[in-house]
């Protein structure tokens, strides 16, 4: 029996009603089938697809690069600002059913304007429906655009210019995209320019790339928090750093899985960082690629783990503290966690 539990379908019921924020999400990624086909439509795009089924099947991937492929090229039905309106609102609609009070999304950009869609069309679509889940669901967020690191950091800069008419509904900045052979030592500047245009960060890092990505993105780019960061455990002195720091990881376990970061849900590190004291939380990333949004990482984990009810209120917690929420604001959350457990 699971600590703190009489049953498996217990821990499962309580992991739905717990109050949680999402802090790692590629909105991109959220692009279910279905809406891709039916966007395909609406905007005579080309798609390599016969059937939603056809595109389930997919989304096989032996690695990062090869999952990226798909997510581009899937991205490329994305042309209106209504498009982008129904991805964000579709998303939100699905986080709130998992009880997500507080969403921190990513978006890219650069994977929209390379295709002649503008930087505002993107942007508005977005906020309007981050708007409108507010009001709907009381659902609070935070936009962070993210520099796509296989890209020069000119093109990063440029994209930065882009974003300064709207500095007003977006948060911070991150890195994603292929990471190997992309360290975060190439976007420092952008970072730092970021940085005094009172931007937050944060950097994919460890997800594939070794732990001294993690160092980099602490010691050159400064960020705020780190995007999956499974890799540090490779380095005692880096995981002691973290703790001491109450660094936020942003741990993603079923993109963990279809990305072949791990073989089996039973070897996540997820544990053993909550073990080593690491302030860890659990996210979806790029959930209709990799088959579960939040609750489904949480039970995946949960079920492979064994994690307790400590563990989950921890995750839970952390999720909050690792936010970009106001004290004030993150205490209310906190409560309600304390009410709940
Ligand atoms: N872009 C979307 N999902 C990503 C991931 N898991 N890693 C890097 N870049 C991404
Ligand atoms: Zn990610």
């Amino acid at each position: 029996m699971p600590d703190g539990f009489a049953s498996r379908e217990e821990r499962a019921a309580f992991i739905a009603g717990l109050p949680k924020a999402e802090l790692h999400l590629h909105i991109e990624g959220s692009l279910e089938p279905e809406l891709m086909f039916e966007l395909a439509q609406r905007n005579q795009v080309a798609i390599p697809f016969a059937s939603v089924e056809d595109v389930r099947a997919a989304y096989a991937f032996s690695n990062l690069q090869d999952f990226l492929d798909i997510y581009y090229q899937g991205m490329g039905v994305l042309q209106t600002e209504q498009d982008f309106y129904d991805l964000t609102a579709a998303y939100c609609a699905r986080a709130n059913a998992d009880n997500v009070r507080h969403i921190e999304i990513f978006f890219d950009p650069q994977g929209h304007t390379a295709r002649g869609v503008a930087f505002e069309t993107v942007i508005t679509g977005i906020t309007r429906a981050l708007d409108d889940a507010e009001a709907r669901y009381a659902m609070t967020s935070k936009l962070i655009l993210c520099f796509l690191r296989h890209l020069s950091e000119a093109e990063a800069e440029a994209t930065l210019d882009e974003a300064l008419p709207f500095l007003g509904r977006i948060a911070g900045v991150g890195l994603d995209s292929s990471e190997l052979g992309h360290p975060p030592a190439k976007f420092e500047r952008v970072f730092a320019r970021a940085h005094a245009l009172g931007l937050k960060l944060v950097a994919h890092a460890g997800e594939e790339g070794p732990p001294e990505y993690v160092r980099e993105a602490l010691d050159l780019l400064k960020v705020d928090r780190i995007d999956h960061g499974n890799r540090s455990l490779e380095d005692p002195a880096l995981v002691a750093r973290l703790a001491t720091s109450g660094m936020t990881l942003t741990v993603c376990p079923l993109s963990n899985l279809k990305l072949c970061v791990i073989d089996d849900v039973a070897a996540h590190p997820l544990k053993t960082m909550l073990d080593a004291g690491l302030r860890a939380t659990v996210n979806s990333d790029d959930p209709s690629y990799f088959g579960g949004y939040v609750n489904a990482n949480y039970q995946a984990v949960a079920d492979a783990l064994d994690l307790s009810r400590d563990d989950l209120v921890t995750l839970a917690r952390n999720s909050f503290t690792g936010s970009f929420l106001s004290d004030a604001e993150k205490a209310h959350h906190l409560a309600a966690i304390d009410a709940y457990a």
